[in-house]
This record gives C-alpha cells, structure tokens and sequence, in this order.
C-alpha cells in the first residue's frame, strides 16, 4: 500500500498538506488558517439521511468560484448524455471490437466516446458506458463532470489522476471514482491509455450489502485508497471543461484549480484494486446469480434494483459438481454492458477481445457460445482454476440505450448473433 493514501470506504477523512492548514473545531472559522478559503463541497443533499450523506470541506487558496463565465466547448464530439435517443433502441445483441488509440495526440476528455446509457441526466437517473482512448496527458487544462461520478476501469496504460482532493495512480486491474463535480487532470504514465468510464448519474456508487455472507467479503471497505490532501501553487492559466447537462463548457483561471490544502469529509475519490476483491461462489452445485461479483452499487428509489451495479468476474475456482459451470442461458429484466480488462472470458470463445464489449438488452437471451457450451459440458468435473482474466459487467434496470456512433461503428461486429446459432435440437425420448 502507497504510503500517501487513506483506507476505508466512505470514512470521514482529514488531510493537510501543510501543518496547521486544517481548522479544529469549525468547519468554517473566521479566519482560516493562513488565508485559505474554506468552501463544502456536498456530493448529496444536505438532508440526506447519515448514513448516506457525503460531503467535503475543502481548504484552498482561491475559492472555487473565482472564474470567468463558462463558453461552449467543441472538443470530445462523441460524448453523449443521457437521455439517448440519436437511434431507436434495438433489441439485438450488440459486440464492439476495442477502440483502436487515436491517430493524433489525444487526451482523456477528448478521448472519450460514449457507447450506451440510461435514464435523464435532468432528473439525476441512469448512467452512461463511455470509452477512452488517450494518447497524450491533459496539460494546462482539468475537467470537472457537474452530472455525474466517474468510474474510471483502464484497460491499457496508467493513468495518474491528479484531482483537488489529491493524487491517485490507477493502472489496469485496478479502478477509480471522481465524485460529481471534483476537478481534475489525466496524465499518462503510459504511451496510450485506454479504457471504460461509467458515469453514474443517480445515487452515489456504495459497497453493497452483504446479507448472509456475513461482515466480511467481496469488495471490503479497508482497500479503498483515497489521497492525501496534495495541491500546486501555480498561476499561470489552466482551461477548465465542464459537462454540466450533456454539454461541454470551458473557460479558463488564471491559477492552478488544484490548490486544496487540506480537505476533510468523506465526500472524495478513491482507487480499488480488483484483485483484492474476494470472490465468494458455490461450494456444491449450480452457482450464485452474478450479482454475487458485485463490487459497487448505486441503488434505484426501488429495493434491491440497482440504477447501476458494477460487477466483476474474477479469476476464481470452478468446483460446482454436476453443474454447467459458465453462466448460464438466461434473459434478464435488468441490462448489461460487458467489459473486458484481460484475457478471456468463460462464456466465449472468441470475438469478445480486451478492450472490446458487449450488450444485452433487457428481455433478450444471451449466454455461452456454441464453442463454450460444448466445452462446458465435456468438461472434467474436477475442479478447475479461471486465472489471468478480470471482465466486468456494468447492470442497470433500465435498457442501455446505444449511441449512433456505437449502432454505426465499423467496430461494432456484423455477425454476434451467430454464436448462438448451431445449437441441436434436444432429444426427446419416442
Ligand atoms: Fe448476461
């Protein structure tokens, strides 16, 4: 573990970067320590029950509010927001090879196109699935998303996020959150990055419960990292891009935004390892609903049905006996957007590259692949080991309504449907 970062998962932190810059006692003294600005930063109502409230104070050498008005920005072009409805919605099942990098220097934000998502960012619902495909850092500029959080999953390179509460690395393997509205920066520790954002519109991604598993299991609180309070004392101009109701606006300080002090509050990014997460499945027959690999939950206003759920599929045993191991045929009420970071996954054979994905749609089947299907049933029952893998599934109740550019992409794959298509007939007994 980094030695700069603070562990648990939505704790109260307190950080400063220099000694005595932090105020004890009052949120917002008189006089703040050495002429900072204090300034709360509320990432849910202010009334929203204990358990769920979030929010930050922050300390900083300007406040945040000293800028000029914000333009209309006309980089990023195939950022999308919700609701999503360039195409009608089709019921079919969708497959994307990777995003190749972009042939001319590219950063993050305008790295980032958005593949599918759900619900009305004006009433605060749904999500979206964006792709990044990054071959130059953000310089002179940091973004700041006022409609949603933003899971960030690299796939390809580490990304050093510099943002107001701090610095976190994050590399491929490992994930990162930036709640709604923080500033920050994406720079490259790698020649190109890419990877997957989910950006989450509705309520604040939390751990999920645990039920009878118990107090321990899956993602555990104690390996979420968040940074220490870390700033830059810098004053020359740095653009700053907001997306604030699907639109990109800009303007640009005269000043480092990055100029937090001290901060404390539980309102903050963080990084997870997802090799850390501890795969729970069946010791005797069948196996669990996948909602077992869950990692993180945004839930709906509806019990038990998430806005969105982050899901993962991990290296892990197989020992089910008599059972078909792979997931299974199914056709869900919730939709699913699939990911890959590495190597492959157990239900296909081909086709689904890291990189690249996949949806399925409410209502609509889906499962292994005639190749997978015939290895799963002549499979030794021994117990066998998935390694070097991790995909993820990003489950919303509502359909993941694609963008034209993911129904018109020429990475979008012609013929998905086929690999369920061979399957014999079953025999019944004359
Ligand atoms: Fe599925």
């Amino acid at each position: 573990m980094d030695e700069g970062l603070m562990t648990g998962f939505g704790n109260s932190f307190a950080t400063e970067a220099v000694a005595g810059a932090l105020p004890i006692g009052r949120n917002s003294p008189q006089h703040a320590p050495f002429g900072l600005y204090a300034e709360q930063l509320s990432g849910t109502a202010f009334t929203a029950p204990r358990s769920e409230n979030r929010r930050s104070w922050l300390y900083r050498m300007r406040p945040a509010a000293d800028h000029p008005p914000f333009g209309p920005y006309r980089g990023a072009t195939l950022l999308r927001t919700a609701p999503f409805d360039e195409v009608a919605p089709s019921p079919n099942r969708l497959r994307w090879d990777p995003l190749p990098l972009p042939p001319t220097p590219t950063d993050f934000v305008d790295g980032l196109v958005t593949v599918c998502g759900n619900g009305d960012v004006a009433v605060g619902g749904g999500c979206a699935v964006h792709l990044y495909a990054a071959t130059a850092s953000m310089t002179g500029r940091a973004f700041f998303d006022a409609d949603g959080e933003l899971l960030i999953v690299p796939q390809q390179g580490a990304l050093r996020l510099v943002t107001e509460l701090g610095v976190i690395e994050v590399a491929p393997l490992q994930i990162a959150l930036v709640p709604r509205g923080i500033r920050f920066r994406v720079e490259l520790l790698d020649e190109a990055a890419r990877g997957y954002v989910c950006e989450n519109y509705g309520a604040p991604f939390r751990l999920p419960e645990l039920g009878p598993i118990g107090s321990n299991g899956l993602a555990n609180a104690r390996d979420f990292e968040t940074p220490r309070a870390g700033f830059e004392d810098v004053d020359t101009p740095c653009e700053l891009i907001q997306k604030f109701q699907g639109a990109l606006w800009s303007t640009t300080l005269d000043h480092s935004p990055f100029d937090v002090v001290a901060w404390h509050g539980n309102l903050a990014p963080w990084r997870y390892d997802l090799r850390r997460f501890n795969t729970i499945n069946t010791v005797s027959f069948d196996h669990p609903d996948p909602s077992i690999f869950t990692v993180l939950t945004s839930p709906s206003e509806t019990p038990g049905t998430a806005n969105a759920d982050f899901v993962i599929f991990p290296p892990r045993w197989m020992v089910a006996e008599g059972t078909f191991r792979p997931p299974w045929f199914h056709r869900n009420v919730m939709s699913e957007y699939m990911g890959l970071i590495e190597g492959r996954y157990d239900a296909k054979d081909g086709g689904f590259a890291p990189g690249g994905g996949s949806l399925h749609n409410q209502m609509n089947g889906h499962g292994p692949d005639r190749a997978s299907y015939d290895k799963a049933i002549a499979a030794d029952p021994a117990p066998v080991r998935i390694a070097d893998t991790m995909a993820f599934m990003v489950e919303s109740r509502n359909v993941l309504r694609p963008t034209r550019w993911a129904a018109e992409t020429p990475l979008r794959q012609p013929d998905y449907d086929g690999v369920w298509s061979g399957f014999e007939k079953a025999r019944l007994p004359r």
